[in-house]
């Protein structure tokens, strides 16, 4: 990509995250202090296919870096997927002489850039944002952290109900594929169990320690389960056949995915912004930014949205031994 850059279309994706307006706070800010024009996309590719376009200027940014979801608003949009899905986006792309695109989101998102930037020629950076955190190249995603503390919080509060019931209870956190959420808020939960995504699961032997703690005077447990490890509800019901014990679920759901975002996520969200403006400007494409030992780095979009493998072996053994 040689062509100087100046405008550029930016977009949020799939999944909300808590963040995704500080990054595009620092996106436009970063933007108009270059004297490059800004285009926000409304509902993603969704917005690029039906010509969903607002000029943004500085003031269109103001007081939005402590707001949860994203003022340019996401969806999920299938007819992207397809070819002539692209071919309308990139008409309008190309109408209005929009040099390159920023999309902040998760692995789909990446995907939807990289079919631009390959088969479109279309310059595009991806800015990591998925309370998923569930990306390569990065070690945080934007919303992770907010996300993870939003589960903690819940989880302190159902210890308290557990505690005084003496009751076992279920945690169903988000996690499709990939089982971070979980992993972090079970440490910092100290649960008393963890059930991942792609690790084996036995019902019957959780249900036994159970019965052995109970013996010892053990009487309440927290499990956390990540969506992707199986359904809360499920194993709830198992629980109590195999045990005969009184077990209620929570399902966290949704509520992970909004509120105001953690100090952490801002700053991430914001140096990650004005990084992908950045490289833009040197004519860099193709690329996803991120974070690693505080440095801000890139790799390219295609290795970025490979399917990313969660190291739990440490965190299972810990909450092993800490029960
Ligand atoms: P996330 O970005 O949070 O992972 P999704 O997986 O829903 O969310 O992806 C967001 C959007 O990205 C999809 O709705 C679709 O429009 C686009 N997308 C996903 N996969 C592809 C693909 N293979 N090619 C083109 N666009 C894609
Ligand atoms: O944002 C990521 C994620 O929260 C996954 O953990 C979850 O499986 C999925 O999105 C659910 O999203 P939706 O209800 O929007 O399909």
């Amino acid at each position: 990509m040689n062509k100087k850059i100046k405008k550029i279309g930016v977009l949020t994706s799939g999944g909300d995250a808590p963040g995704m307006n500080a990054a595009i706070r620092s996106i436009v800010r970063m933007a108009c202090y270059k004297k490059i024009e800004v285009i926000g996309i409304v509902r993603g590719y969704q917005g690029l296919i039906t010509n969903d376009f607002i000029h943004m200027n500085h003031r269109s940014v103001s007081n939005i870096i402590g707001l949860g979801g994203t003022i340019l608003k996401t969806s999920r949009c299938p007819e992207f997927i397809k070819l002539s899905g692209q071919k309308k986006a990139v008409d309008n792309i190309k109408q209005y002489d929009i040099d390159a695109i920023i999309g902040i989101g998760g692995d789909g998102t990446y995907r939807g850039l990289l079919a631009l930037e390959n088969k479109w020629h279309i310059p595009c950076i991806g800015v990591p944002g998925t309370i998923d955190n569930d990306l390569n190249g990065t070690e945080t995603t934007i919303g992770a952290d907010t996300a993870v503390n939003t589960a903690l919080d819940a989880i302190d509060k159902v210890r308290d109900t557990a505690t005084s019931l003496e009751r076992i209870f279920v945690v169903e956190v988000m996690g499709r594929e990939f089982g971070y959420i979980a992993q972090q808020a079970a440490l910092a939960g100290g649960a008393e169990q963890l059930l991942l995504p792609k690790e084996k699961i036995n019902i019957k032997k959780i249900s036994s320690e159970i019965i052995a703690g109970h013996k010892k005077g053990k009487n309440s447990w927290i499990i956390i389960v990540a969506e992707g490890a199986g359904q809360g509800h499920k194993i709830g019901k198992l629980i109590t056949q195999n045990t005969g014990l009184d077990t209620r679920v929570t399902v966290l759901g949704h509520i992970q995915r909004g509120g105001v975002p953690s100090a952490k996520d801002r700053v991430v969200a914001t140096r990650l912004g004005a990084y992908a403006v950045e490289l833009l400007i040197k004519s860099v494409s193709g690329k996803a930014v991120g974070i690693n030992k505080d440095e801000l780095t890139v790799v390219d979009l295609k290795y970025a949205c490979s399917p990313k493998k969660l190291k739990s072996k440490e965190y299972l053994s810990l909450i092993k031994i800490l029960t």
